[in-house]
């Protein structure tokens, strides 16, 4: 289970971020970038952060700590932004957060190489769980203590919000051509030798045991928390064995 923690103060929204994150510092005296429930997007998108972020840690990829932050709506009462104030109001509860990576850079191509290795890595895992949201114009990737951090999961694994057709899009192919690591000579093929046979049913069942009950429960279709978690699994495995096949757009991959 990912751990817990309260919220204790609202420091400031993260502007640059189109669901507006928070910074917010929390009783273990921790400074969590916080993504609010009651976000536009809804609590599907923090499921998917979970689900993306705590199986690229387990494949090796860099992810900041996940937690859940459990928030008091009145903490919005002294907050002077409107928009600020109805989000902390709406997402009383379970949110999402993640460690602050303190002092950490925007991912710059022109500033920062990336070795194919690394490349192949990040791009076949975007592949697996067909993320939208990494390309050269919005990377989602930090550089903090001169390595490549991965963020921003929320715009992924799009079959979540059509189960019925879910399984059918494990086969559709990745464009890869808007990559922000296309430049880098990705080796995906070496990533999916290296990483397919490691996504695997109990990989994917301790992935998935991580997503709060809270964010599922009611699911229309599905009885169980469980039976929604297995939702998740299903395509991811199936995706597993053939992506690096149908990833488009960058040189050496059909
Ligand atoms: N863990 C972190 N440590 C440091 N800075 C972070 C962290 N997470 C996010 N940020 C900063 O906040 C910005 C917004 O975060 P993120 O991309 O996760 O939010 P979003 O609202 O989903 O963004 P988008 O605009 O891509 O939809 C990032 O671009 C980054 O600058
Ligand atoms: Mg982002």
């Amino acid at each position: 289970m990912l751990k817990e923690v309260n919220a204790t103060r609202f420091i400031t929204p993260l502007r640059e971020g189109g669901s507006l994150p928070g910074l917010v510092e929390a009783d273990d005296f921790g400074t969590y970038v916080l993504k609010f429930t009651g976000a536009g997007q809804g609590r599907k998108t923090l499921v998917a952060e979970v689900v993306c972020g705590e199986l690229a840690r387990r494949l090796g990829l860099r992810v900041p700590r996940l937690v859940t932050i459990g928030l008091d709506p009145v903490l919005g009462v002294g907050e002077p932004d409107e928009q600020v104030q109805e989000l902390l109001r709406s997402s009383g509860g379970t949110n999402l957060g993640m460690d602050f990576l303190s002092g950490a850079l925007g991912f710059d191509p022109l500033a920062f190489p990336v070795e194919a290795e690394e490349a192949g890595r990040i791009l076949w895992f975007d592949a697996l769980v067909n993320n939208v949201d990494r390309s050269w114009r919005n990377p989602n990737l930090l550089r903090w203590r001169g390595e490549l951090w991965l963020i921003d999961h929320g715009a992924t694994m799009i079959w979540h919000h059509n189960w019925p057709g879910a399984e059918a899009s494990a086969a559709r192919p990745y464009d890869a051509s808007d990559h922000a690591l296309a430049p880098f000579a990705p080796d995906v093929a070496a990533a999916a030798a290296e990483l397919a046979p490691q996504v695997t049913e109990d990989l994917l069942a301790e992935v998935t045991a991580e997503i709060p009950d809270a964010w599922l429960s009611g699911e229309p279709g599905f009885d169980t928390p469980d039976d929604v978690r297995r939702a998740y699994a299903r395509p991811l495995l199936a995706r597993a064995a053939v992506v690096h096949e149908r990833i488009t757009g960058i040189e050496g991959a059909k």
